[in-house]
């Protein structure tokens, strides 16, 4: 059978990093890996799907309103005029709609520019439509865009870019200035945009989230992607939408519905609910991760680490490994489940760039060898049980056994 499958899918083989979560579960490891939260949904929207599902809200559906009350935000945060009837795909998380945007734009030998590091499942999705990914470094340790580097990256043959922001893995938030030189580079060479803003409400000391498709040109060459998974706790809902011109949400939506027909019918009905939540609401939300934020680099401060940059948006720290650590990021992990049974995840696999970095540069020099990923969408229980493994790894000296 094995030689049966196609050359897309024999490149989709299980990430080393497979190895890391089996070991963790082997070791009831507490996981600060995972990007999704481990505490509980709002009641009021869960309710509402229990609701949804009670009303036989239980076959394939399209449900306009949320087109409707998207429209609405996307006016109301972003001064964006979008046509609900129009411009709207419901999709099955941000996931399926980056996946059908991709789809819906790329063809063979289309070039797409996206940042270094970066969210692993875009690359995957561009190469599965034939289109060849370009990476652009952000500089550590503040993950700075370079501009010239920015603009030597396109070209005739590039369709588009990919923005994150904030950023997973760094939780970074791009800056004004950072927006307005990628507004320039794709109107410049007449290239479409396609942005992930799932952690939009997740932003830090007074850092604003302004989604690229606001800038002076960008809306007509824009398609923003987002969801409910991070906002509101639920990345098993799978609901998320694509926002775009005309067109392009239409052949996204044709796409979607080739694929999977519709996004969960109750889901959908909840998410209603959702985003017609009031402002107290993701007042909150920002105020508890920020908190939860300034937890996670204490922790880390605690054990050696000297953070160069505070996350200021979604629910990721990514830490450079202390200079003494001589550990590279994977052995790093490795003793860290063995030794304290804390599991985070290896910096590795968000770079790309320089692919041609073979596993050995990797592992002795390089910087993208060199960092972890804290994800602290955890409970208080939760991270403050991660805190007393932490410091049980504290020698008698002060310093963590860890890192020699
Ligand atoms: C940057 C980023 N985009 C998208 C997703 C997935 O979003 P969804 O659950 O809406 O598919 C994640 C999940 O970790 C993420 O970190």
């Amino acid at each position: 059978m094995e030689e049966k499958l196609s050359s897309v899918a024999k490149k989709f083989t299980p990430s080393p990093i497979q190895e890391l979560s089996d070991l963790a579960q082997r070791c009831n490891a507490i996981n600060l890996a995972e990007g999704f939260p481990d505490f509980p949904a709002p009641s009021c929207i869960k309710n509402a799907a229990v609701s949804a599902i009670n009303s036989d809200f239980n076959q394939y559906r399209h449900v306009q309103g949320i087109c409707d009350e998207l429209a609405l935000i996307m006016k109301r945060m972003y001064g964006l005029n979008v046509d609900p009837l129009t411009d709207i795909a419901i999709c099955c998380g941000q996931t399926e709609a980056f996946a059908s945007a991709i789809f819906a734009i790329i063809d063979r030998g289309d070039e797409v520019v996206l940042f270094d590091p970066c969210f692993e499942t875009y690359e995957a999705c561009i190469t599965m439509a034939g289109g060849i990914p370009v990476y652009v470094a952000l500089d550590p340790p503040q993950w700075t865009l370079d501009p010239d580097k920015l603009m030597r990256s396109f070209n005739s043959r590039t369709k588009a870019i990919v923005l994150n922001s904030p950023h997973n893995p760094t939780g970074k938030v791009f800056s004004i200035a950072e927006l307005e030189v990628i507004a320039e580079a794709c109107c410049k060479w007449d290239c479409l945009a396609i942005t992930d803003e799932v952690y939009e409400y997740i932003t830090f000391d007074n850092q604003k989230h302004v989604s690229l498709a606001s800038l002076p040109g960008m809306q007509e060459r824009t398609i923003i992607t987002s969801s409910l998974s991070k906002t509101f706790s639920v990345t098993g809902w799978r609901i998320g939408w694509a926002i775009a011109p005309p067109s392009a949400a239409s052949a996204i939506r044709n796409i979607h519905v080739k694929i999977t027909d519709s996004a969960p019918a109750p889901f959908q009905e909840a998410a209603l609910t959702a985003l017609r939540s009031p402002a107290e609401y993701f007042e909150t939300l920002r105020a508890e991760y920020q908190s939860k934020r300034d937890f996670a680099v204490e922790l880390l401060t605690s054990v050696g680490f000297q953070i160069q940059f505070k996350p200021q948006g979604s629910f990721f720290l990514f830490a450079e490994l202390p200079k003494n650590c001589l550990l590279s990021d994977v052995e790093y992990v490795k003793e860290l489940i063995k030794q304290a049974g804390v599991v985070v995840v290896p910096g590795r696999g968000f770079f790309h760039g320089e692919s041609s970095l073979d596993q050995s540069s990797k592992e002795c020099c390089s910087y993208q060898s060199r960092y972890i990923r804290v994800a602290f969408c955890k409970s208080n229980a939760t991270l403050t049980a991660a805190a007393r493994k932490f410091g049980e790894l504290m020698n008698a000296t002060g310093y963590p056994r860890l890192h020699f």
